[in-house]
C-alpha cells in the first residue's frame, strides 16, 4: 500500500513541488499519474523511493512510515521497491542475465537461487534468448523489459514506474505497460505508473490521478483528464 496524507513538498529553492497531495492505493492496486510538466510526478516517485523527504504530511508504504525513518533503514526499505525508470539505468558492462543477477546477489541472495530466478524472471518479460547480450546490443523497449525484471528480482510488493515508456516506440510501449498491468494482476504487486501518454492511459481503463502543479485535481478510473 501507498499512502499520501496532506504530502506538502519544497524544493531548498523554494519550488513547491506538491500541496496537500492525499491519496491511497492499496495493495495489489494499479494507478497511473498523470500530469502536464513540472506538475510533481516525478517528485512523487523520488519521495517514495526516500531520495527526498516531504516538507509536511506524511508517507506510508506497506505499513513503513518514511517520515521518521532513519536513514540506515533506507537501502533496506529500498530493496522492497521494484523501481523502473525513463532511461532503464541498466549496467553497460554486465549482460541482461548480470543486470539481474546482481539484484539478487547484492541483497545476499544464495547463488543457487539466483540461478533458478533469474531466467524465470526473463523469461516473464520475453527476453529468455537474450542472456547473454549487453544492454547496447538491445533495443529500447528490450532494455526497459530487463529493467522490469531486475525490478522484479527480489519479489517487491510495490513496484513504481517514472515515465517507463519515455523513451520507446509507440509499440513497445503497449508492451511495457501490458506487462506492467500483467505482473499488477497475476502477481498481486501494487503498481505505480507516472506516464504522459493519453493513449496508452485511455486504452487501459484504470485508476487515474492527475496532478496540476503539485495539487491533485482528478481521481477516477478511466481516460485521462483533459
Ligand atoms: N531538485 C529540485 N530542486 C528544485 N526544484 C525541483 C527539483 N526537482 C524538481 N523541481 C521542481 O519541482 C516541480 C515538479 O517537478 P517534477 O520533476 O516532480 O515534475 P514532473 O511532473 O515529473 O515533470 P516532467 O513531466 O517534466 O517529468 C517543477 O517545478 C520542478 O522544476
Ligand atoms: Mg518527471
Amino acid at each position: 500500500m501507498i499512502e499520501f496524507s496532506k504530502v506538502k513538498k519544497v524544493y531548498p529553492n523554494g519550488t513547491v513541488a506538491l500541496d496537500n497531495v492525499s491519496f491511497y492505493v492499496g495493495d495489489a492496486e494499479f494507478a497511473f499519474i498523470v500530469g502536464a510538466s513540472g506538475a510533481g510526478k516525478s517528485t512523487i516517485a523520488k519521495l517514495l523511493l526516500r531520495e527526498e523527504k516531504v516538507t509536511a504530511g506524511q508517507l506510508v508504504v506497506n505499513e513503513m512510515h518514511l517520515n521518521d525513518m532513519p536513514d540506515r533503514v533506507v537501502p533496506y526499505y529500498r530493496r522492497q521497491i521494484g523501481m523502473v525508470f525513463q532511461d532503464f539505468r541498466l549496467f553497460p558492462n554486465k549482460t541482461v542475465y548480470e543486470n539481474v543477477a546482481f539484484a539478487m546477489q547484492v541483497v545476499g541472495e544464495p547463488a543457487r537461487n539466483i540461478r533458478r530466478r533469474v531466467p524465470a524472471l526473463l523469461d516473464v518479460v520475453g527476453l529468455s534468448d537474450k542472456l547473454k547480450r549487453f544492454p547496447d546490443e538491445l533495443s529500447g523497449g528490450e532494455q526497459q523489459r530487463v529493467a522490469l525484471a531486475r525490478a522484479l528480482a527480489n519479489n517487491p510488493k510495490v513496484i513504481i514506474a517514472d515515465e517507463p515508456t519515455g523513451n520507446i516506440d509507440p509499440q513497445m510501449s503497449m508492451e511495457i505497460m501490458n506487462l506492467l498491468v500483467k505482473i499488477n494482476k497475476n502477481n498481486n504487486k501494487t503498481v505505480l505508473v507516472v506516464t504522459h501518454e493519453k493513449a496508452l492511459v485511455d486504452y487501459f481503463q484504470k485508476r487515474v490521478i492527475t496532478l496540476s502543479e503539485g495539487h491533485i485535481i482528478g481521481d477516477r478510473i478511466g481516460g485521462m483528464f483533459e
